[in-house]
């Protein structure tokens, strides 16, 4: 979405196996030679939500690169580099440590902690980069809980909350964690520093009976987890009181909270597909390496492996995934700057 334009005009296929970057690279590349205004001897890159670095490494590596053809081509001596790698602080960092490439041509530092509050100095980014993170909410919304009870009939709940009001709730969990987020990078970015923003995203309109997005692989892991509660495997107690906490929104959603930011102004939107190609084995190992952690907080580590093991068989007896190319996921590729103000 440039300057305004409709939210599907732009919609691309990255045509990519190995993740969503390649979708986004062109795009920082230009951006970068274009709109970066900064002229520093040590330039600071964050990657909020990095894991443990598979994806981010070669995104820090794509955006310093782009930044000091930007610094040769307007005769400005190479700055240092320093990257501040974020997430939670129950992630791996000790794996993330070990993987770094040997080869980097920036220093690095860990920092740890929930991206919703302040992680840095005031000042002190260039470039901030968040990849396939900030549908993780800070919590479930009330309404949702024991949205998958027996209490649910027919899409109403016995107790007078309806199924919208749930994905509401879920909506305005979203834009208030957004908002959170954007405020704290405002006081850290430096102005005329970028940040590249690439937030899953699902089709306004999709047929679940010929095609899936990732939406539908999580209702399948929900669905797995409900037949091993039914099998006496997992308590079903918990399960009625655990919702997944994150809302994958539509383009149209995360446009029109960025465009309300008092900060950040839109300085480029694009709308890709997913293009991630990926097999029913590979749905699975994604899905496993993400929530892992989380369910085996939840029901315990006994659970794991059978949940998986269902998800599979879910995944492998449904005809739309039998083509990866039936994956209607979209990302968003949003490039904001701070607002003169
Ligand atoms: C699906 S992974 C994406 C990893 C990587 N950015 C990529 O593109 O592959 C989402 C990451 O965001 C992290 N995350 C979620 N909520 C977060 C928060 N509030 N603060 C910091 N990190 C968060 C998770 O711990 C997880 O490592």
């Amino acid at each position: 979405m440039n300057g305004g334009h409709g939210a599907h005009s732009y919609v691309k296929n990255s045509s990519y196996q190995g993740g969503v970057l390649e979708a986004a690279k062109a795009i920082i590349e230009e951006e970068i030679a274009t709109k970066l205004e900064i002229s520093t001897n040590s330039f600071c890159l964050a990657d909020f939500g990095c894991s443990t670095g598979n994806n981010s490494f070669p995104a820090m590596h794509t955006i310093i690169e782009a930044v000091k053809l930007k610094y040769k081509s307007s005769y400005l001596k190479t700055p240092e580099f320093y990257v501040c790698f974020n997430d939670v602080i129950s992630n791996d960092f000790n794996t993330l440590f070990n993987s770094l490439p040997s080869n980097r041509s920036y220093e690095v530092a860990a920092v740890a902690g929930d991206f919703h509050g302040r992680l840095l100095p005031p000042s002190s980014v260039h470039f901030a980069y968040s990849s396939w993170a900030l549908q993780w909410l800070t919590e479930v919304p009330k309404p949702a809980v024991g949205l998958h009870s027996p209490a649910w009939k027919g899409g109403k709940r016995l107790y007078g909350v309806k199924r919208e009001e749930v994905y509401e709730a879920y909506l305005n969990q979203f834009e208030m964690d957004l908002e959170s987020f954007l405020k704290c990078r405002a006081v850290e970015m430096v102005k005329g520093g970028i940040m590249a923003l690439l937030i899953p995203a699902l089709p306004t309109y999709w047929d679940p009976r010929k095609e899936f997005t990732v939406a539908s692989v999580i209702e399948l892991l929900r669905s797995s987890l409900v037949d091993m509660a039914k099998k006496g495997r997992l308590s079903e107690t918990k399960l009625d009181a655990f919702n997944f906490p994150y809302y994958i929104p539509t383009s149209e959603q995360v446009w029109a909270i960025l465009q309300k930011s008092n900060s950040f102004c839109i300085e480029r939107m694009e709308i890709m597909k997913s293009g991630t190609l990926l097999t029913v084995d590979g749905h699975v190992a994604c899905f496993r390496a993400v929530h892992q952690n989380m369910l085996t907080h939840e029901f315990g580590a006994e659970t794991i492996d059978e949940s998986f093991d269902t998800l599979k068989k879910k995944l492998r007896t449904s005809p739309v995934y039998a083509n990866p190319s039936n994956d209607k996921t979209l990302v968003v590729v949003a490039i904001l700057k701070l607002k003169n103000v």
